[in-house]
């Protein structure tokens, strides 16, 4: 056992890990793809790369912190080593797989390292473009070599708000329901289908807020990081954190205004 790395030490780690996963998610996606299982409804779909990447991820993660835990998407919690070291990762191999099932330059991995619980350090690759964001706790938010800082967009109304469905039809309805009771009072949705990307996209201003209902820790952890410390007010409803049942991430003037809206809209309602 050692020291807990620092925030850097583990960050330099991921950026690794992640860049060699969005190498085989790029060169894997060029050999041809297809679906290879569907998972929770027909349209929750899973290829070979999905999990080829976060094997890859898990199996680098084990040769260089054996002492860490795992949770990732497609093979869910791996014990952690032996001696236990206080470090969580969390991988999503592929975030936006239905982007990257139709060939859409827009998905990415996502990976973060927890201490005590706390996500400390995260990094989301596009794995077609290659543009990366990175964050560390209290360092700041960054993309090629430059520190990012969210939208200063006061007026919800001229705000692009950028959300995302869940798989579950009728869950979908209901977020359908919300985006129509929405649209009206901004200046436009975006719904590009990566939760990870959503969240750095905010993090430099390319869209103003995001919201989703219903995000896994793997959509999240890494991006939510990027996003706050990107100066986004990342949070639930009613003073909750941030999770399932509801993300929002929005600068501080638009936190509340598109808050009230989504409450009034009972966007963490329904299934
Ligand atoms: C999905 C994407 C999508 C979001 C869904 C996620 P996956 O992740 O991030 O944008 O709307 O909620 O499940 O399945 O492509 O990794
Ligand atoms: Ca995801
Ligand atoms: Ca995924
Ligand atoms: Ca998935």
């Amino acid at each position: 056992t050692g020291s807990t790395p620092t925030p850097q030490e583990l960050l330099a780690i991921a950026i690794d890990v992640a860049r060699e996963a969005a190498d085989t998610a790029y060169r894997m996606r060029a050999a041809g793809v297809e679906v290879a299982a569907t998972k929770s409804t027909i349209t929750d779909v899973v290829t070979a790369a999905d999990r080829a990447v976060e094997r890859q991820v898990l199996d680098a993660l084990a040769t260089i912190r054996p002492d860490d835990s795992v949770l990732g998407e497609e093979y869910g919690a791996g014990a952690p080593g032996a001696t236990g070291s206080g470090v969580r990762w969390i991988v999503d191999p592929i975030d936006g797989t239905v982007n990257y099932l139709y060939g859409l330059a827009h998905s990415a991995v996502s990976l973060a390292a927890e201490v005590g619980g706390v996500v400390v350090a995260g990094v989301v690759r596009n794995v077609f473009t290659g543009e990366e964001w990175t964050a560390t706790l209290g360092g700041g938010a960054w993309r090629a070599g430059q520190r990012l800082r969210c939208s200063t967009e006061t007026d919800l109304g001229q705000a692009l708000v950028a959300t995302g469905f869940g798989y579950d039809a009728a869950r979908r309805s209901h977020q359908a329901r919300v985006v129509a009771g929405l649209i009206s009072h901004v200046r436009d949705i975006r719904r590009l289908g990566a939760a990870a990307l959503d969240l750095c996209l905010t993090a430099e201003g390319r869209v103003d807020a995001y919201f989703e209902k219903g995000l896994a820790a793997w959509d999240q952890a890494a991006g939510g990081l990027v996003a706050s410390e990107a100066g986004l007010r990342v949070a639930g409803l009613r003073g909750l954190p941030a999770g399932p049942d509801l993300v929002i991430a929005a600068p501080e003037a638009l936190f509340a205004p598109l808050h009230d809206r989504l409450d009034d809209l009972d966007a963490a309602g329904g299934p």
